[in-house]
């Protein structure tokens, strides 16, 4: 790992920034993780041990390898002490929440500090518009779950530096994942293709063509790994909502992004999938 890379703060501890910190740790960084909700904290650090657990079950690690992973994470809900080389911000899917948490952590951190988005669909050169030294801002997109999954998109914005897309770069590759490197575009590149995966699927389920479970089914034996309404339910309706409304205002409601009527009326319900214990199964 590179001499600048050893302090690594993560904002946000849910689904993703909780995986991401287990990522970092592994690879031997010092990791800070931030939230505003002392409940997410908590079940960060519940879903870090257990996943860490099973790691040992299968003899992947051994029980002194967990034990100096865990020690190296380091909880907060204070984000003036969120000062590292690199912040990786994995909060609610909102623009405006996400640039007052960037111009916070551009005020406390210094002009070196990279800041990285874990955004799924927002522009980076929205975010980083306005925000003291933009050019160190940058996207680093993981996939759920994030300890698992090995591709990452390393987004630059119009103001990213080469130095800093290049710095993430050879990170992503330091914790073993592989980067992809692209543009700042709508929904990036895996987001924007897979959007038709999941619009298209709950298109059919508004018709009433088929059922969840035989559009999931259909799908995973065509080679899908998982079907699109148990993968909504892994992402959370919540931010797949999010993401598809971002995408949809990005391409000037073109109808190919139109958000499902159906999904909106689950995250107002609550039914946000694995996370809430229901979405479009049930997990209890
Ligand atoms: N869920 C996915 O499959 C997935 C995949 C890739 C990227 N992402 C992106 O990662 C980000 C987080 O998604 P997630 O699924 O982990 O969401 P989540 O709902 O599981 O967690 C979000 C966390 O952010 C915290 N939070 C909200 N506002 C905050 C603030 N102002 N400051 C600090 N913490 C705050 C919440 O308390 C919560 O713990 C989003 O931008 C999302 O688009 C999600």
């Amino acid at each position: 790992m590179g001499a600048k890379m050893n302090k690594v703060a993560i904002a946000g501890a849910g689904a993703m920034g909780s995986g991401i910190a287990q990522v970092f740790a592994i690879a031997g960084l010092e990791v800070l993780l931030y939230d505003v909700a002392e409940t997410s904290l908590s079940k960060a650090k519940a879903t870090i041990e257990q996943q860490l657990a099973g790691a040992v079950a299968k003899g992947k690690m051994d029980e002194s390898g967990k034990s100096k992973v865990l020690e190296r994470i380091n909880y907060t809900t204070d984000i003036n002490v969120l000062k590292a080389d690199i912040v990786v911000e994995a909060i609610v899917e909102k623009l405006e929440v996400k640039k007052q948490l960037f111009a916070k952590l551009a005020a406390i951190n210094n002009s070196e500090t990279i800041l990285a988005s874990n955004t799924s669909s927002i522009p980076i050169t929205q975010i980083a518009k306005g925000i003291l030294h933009p050019e160190r801002i940058v996207g680093m997109h993981f996939f759920n779950p994030a300890h698992i999954m090995k591709l990452v998109e390393v987004i630059s914005g119009v103001e990213t530096s080469e130095e800093v897309a290049q710095a993430v770069k050879d990170l992503v590759t330091a914790l073993g994942k592989t980067p992809v490197m692209c543009k700042d575009s709508p929904g990036f590149v895996v987001n924007r293709v897979a959007r038709h995966y999941y619009v298209e699927s709950l298109k059919i389920l508004e018709e009433r063509a088929t059922t969840v479970e035989n559009i999931d089914a259909l799908m995973e034996s065509a080679g899908f790994k998982l079907g699109p309404f148990k993968l909504m339910d892994l992402v959370g309706n919540d931010i797949n909502f999010a993401v598809t409304s971002s995408l949809f205002a990005s391409f000037h409601q073109e109808s190919k992004f139109r958000p499902s009527r159906i999904q909106q009326q689950k995250v107002e319900a609550g039914h946000l999938g694995k996370k809430s214990g229901k979405g479009f199964y049930n997990y209890t």
